[in-house]
């Protein structure tokens, strides 16, 4: 076993590590699910609670992951063992395990983002005009040769990326995606609010209601929160082996949770008032971003234009998330089984996609476990078991149990101290691991 410190790949500057580590918060999460769930749940009142939980229990379990991976300078589970050892490397292993099922659905939904391109200009806008984009989605994802063939072509280009390594690859592309990212957006919402009508859709987005502000609000922020900073797994721990010594953390962590929460909360200026303007009712995830959309699209001038760079924007934040959870798979496989890079990316990635094929499969309805469709299993089974367990035990460990090395290693041996060290701590020992124990509880029901 080779521990893999020795000539490790690292950031080749402060702003790749911070492109890579945004990349890999600003996912679908942020686009398809958190405008809606701010629509619905007491809009502006929504967004307040949600960046409070951001900035204080997110950002303290980013460092912690930021800490830890720095700290030891291996993958998730390389990391626990060399830190403290015993039961902990079972923390990095459930880590590992959330990214093959993560990634595996992830790569197939990823997929039909590139269909969706070539398709703004091959019949969608058509469809859409007559209000139909509904029947272009349902004999889509029931095509399963052809959702196959799109994650198979998503995929290799994440493999591929990962192969690359972490400068040439990572760092490189996600310093080109995420500035094209922003500038897509910019775009986007500046053709969305400038419709008539647009005024509609900003009302529904975040007029505060915080009558609307419930127990389920705050339980879904919460879960919304950890899942759209890619906490919980192992993530943050990985790219943190990549950093260097000199690298304050605390301020990287604030910045990743700012761009993250920044897109997120953009995302919807560039989705209701476009809804509202043509009328049209909101709904969420795939429903809201294939059909939707595409129907508002199609009524706009230029529609064919917007359409396909909506659905570039959703490309780029899928890579940049996608190939952050095949790098969790690879350093682990690279730093404790000696595989080279090469054979860990394309073998891991080769085995990641056959596994994403019955998600693919189970569009049609007729792969059901349990009742549940095989894609909404890996789903439920990585987002609502093991990464809030994973959440816990990262918190538990930064806050408890390695707490005297994790306050040096945060402050880089003390040369640079940052006020709010005991508020991180707490947060870590108590805050954290009761928050999310909730979400785990609630989440647990099938
Ligand atoms: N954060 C990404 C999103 O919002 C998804 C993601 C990437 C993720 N890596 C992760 C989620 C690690 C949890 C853990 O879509």
């Amino acid at each position: 076993m080779s521990n893999g410190t020795e000539n490790r790949e690292q950031w080749g500057s402060r702003f790749g590590f911070i492109m890579a580590a945004a990349g890999s918060a600003v996912g679908l999460g942020n686009i398809w699910r958190f405008p809606y769930i701010t629509g619905k749940n007491g809009g502006a009142a929504f967004v307040i609670v949600y960046a409070l939980i951001v900035f204080t229990i997110g950002v303290s379990v980013m460092l912690a992951e930021f800490v830890i991976g720095r700290a030891a300078g291996l993958n998730a589970v390389g990391s626990f063992r060399k830190l403290k050892g015993g039961a902990w490397p079972i923390v990095g292993w459930m880590g590992v395990i959330a990214g093959f099922m993560i990634l595996s659905f992830y790569g197939v939904i990823a997929g039909w983002t590139i269909a969706y391109m070539l398709k703004s200009f091959t019949g969608l806008m058509a469809a859409g005009a007559a209000g139909k984009a509904g029947d272009v989605f349902g004999a889509f994802v029931t095509n399963t040769p052809q959702v196959v063939a799109y994650q198979v072509l998503f995929m290799v280009i994440t493999i591929w990326i990962v192969y690359k390594g972490i400068g040439e690859g990572i760092e490189k592309y996600c310093k080109i995606m995420m500035p094209a990212l922003f500038v897509i957006l910019a775009i986007l919402i500046v053709r969305s609010i400038t419709l008539p009508g647009a005024g509609k859709g900003l009302e529904f987005y975040l007029k505060p209601d915080f009558s609307k502000l419930t127990g389920a609000a705050v339980f879904a922020a919460l879960g919304q929160a950890f899942f759209s900073l890619s906490l919980g797994m192992g993530c943050m721990i990985t790219y943190g082996s990549y950093l260097s010594k000199k690298e304050i953390l605390p301020s990287a962590a604030i910045t990743v949770a700012t761009l993250d929460t920044s897109v997120a909360f953009l995302a919807g200026f560039a989705i209701f008032p476009a809804v509202f303007a043509f009328g049209i009712e909101p709904g969420a995830g795939p429903g809201l971003t294939f059909v939707t959309l595409p129907n508002v699209f199609a009524k706009m001038p230029g529609g064919m234009i917007f359409s396909f760079l909506f659905f570039l924007l959703l490309f780029f934040a899928a890579l940049t998330s996608s190939v952050s959870l095949l790098e969790v798979c690879v350093a682990y496989f690279k730093d404790e089984l000696g595989w080279t890079r090469d054979k860990a990316s394309w073998i891991l990635g080769g085995i990641i996609t056959a596994l994403g094929v019955p998600s693919a499969i189970s569009l049609k309805g007729n792969l059901k476990i349990a009742g549940k469709d095989f894609l909404d299993v890996m789903d439920w089974g990585s987002s609502n078991v093991l990464l809030p367990l994973g959440g816990i035990f990262i918190a538990v460990f930064a806050g408890w149990v390695w707490l005297e090395s994790a306050k040096k290693e945060a402050t880089n041996e003390g040369k640079n101290p940052f006020g709010w060290m005991s508020a991180w701590i707490w947060i870590c020992r108590v805050v954290a691991p009761i928050a999310i124990a909730w979400i785990f509880v609630k989440g647990l029901k099938w």
